[in-house]
């Protein structure tokens, strides 16, 4: 028998408010009966909404009074990791994956979010499954890839919703949650920090980890700041400046 959804702690917001100035390009017009067309007159006063100027999708979140704006650019994001040319002991995740150049499979990432660490593993020449519930976070993910002319864009496989038990199954799965001092973020915090902030206030990182940790997958990292206790005894964990990733192993 298939199995079903994994049930969440968080409802997603079906249908999100969109001010486009232009016509929507296909790969948003899928998602057509998840939005709802707003004007400019409808703009103050609301929490978040989708942007359409100019061929690019910005995710506008109001935070403490101004509307912060957040649109993904992967080709830049990719140039900026070719640069760093970061080694082993220095990148915490290149460590972690170390020899395993020809992982076949695609690493599983619960959580795009802004795309930060799924940009990593493509730059180490992985591919990314990656899940995101939030619908207004997965298309300003999905328009992205689509504006990215970086043929590793190719590798990434976008997905809006909860992962199934098949998903992970037997993956590498990378889980990076948004914890309780994350959401407490001051103005000095990146854009899509405040922003991921505002929007993801109601998560609940440990009761998603646990469900997680009772996958079967073939090994799980958590990524948590150095300031968060592990949620379970890990196999190992690697260090970085201010975070670390937690392994565990089925
Ligand atoms: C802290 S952000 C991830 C940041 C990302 N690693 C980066 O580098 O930009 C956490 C994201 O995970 C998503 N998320 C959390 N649990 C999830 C789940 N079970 N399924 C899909 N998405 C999930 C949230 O909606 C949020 O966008």
């Amino acid at each position: 028998m298939k199995e079903g959804p994994i049930s969440s702690t968080i409802v997603p917001m079906e249908c999100c408010p969109i001010f486009s100035e232009e016509s929507l390009p296909n790969h948003l017009l899928e998602y057509e009966s998840k939005l709802k067309s707003i004007d400019e007159t409808e703009i103050p006063g609301r929490d978040y909404f989708l942007h359409y100027k100019n061929s690019i999708l910005s995710l506008c979140c109001l935070v403490e009074g101004e509307i912060l704006s957040l649109a993904l650019d992967y080709d830049h994001a990719l140039r900026m990791l070719d640069r760093q040319n970061l080694s082993y002991a220095r990148d915490p995740l290149k460590k972690i994956f170390k020899s395993k150049k020809d992982l076949e499979s695609p690493i599983v990432e619960i959580g795009t979010g802004a795309a930060k660490d799924t940009m990593h593993f493509l730059a180490l020449g992985f591919k990314v499954k990656s899940f995101e519930r939030n619908l207004p976070i997965h298309l300003i993910n999905l328009d992205a890839k689509m504006r990215g002319l970086d043929p590793r864009c190719l590798r990434l496989e976008l997905l809006h919703g909860e992962y199934q038990r098949e998903d992970v199954k037997s993956h590498w799965v990378y889980f990076d949650p948004m914890f309780i001092h994350e959401k407490n973020r001051s103005a000095k915090s990146s854009k899509s920090m405040q922003i991921f902030a505002k929007l993801l206030k109601d998560e609940r990182a440990e009761v998603d980890f646990k469900k997680l940790f009772e996958q079967d997958f073939y090994k799980l990292i958590l990524k948590r700041s150095n300031k968060q206790k592990a949620f379970a005894a890990v196999n190992y964990s690697v260090l970085g400046k201010s975070v670390c990733y937690d392994v565990f192993t089925k």
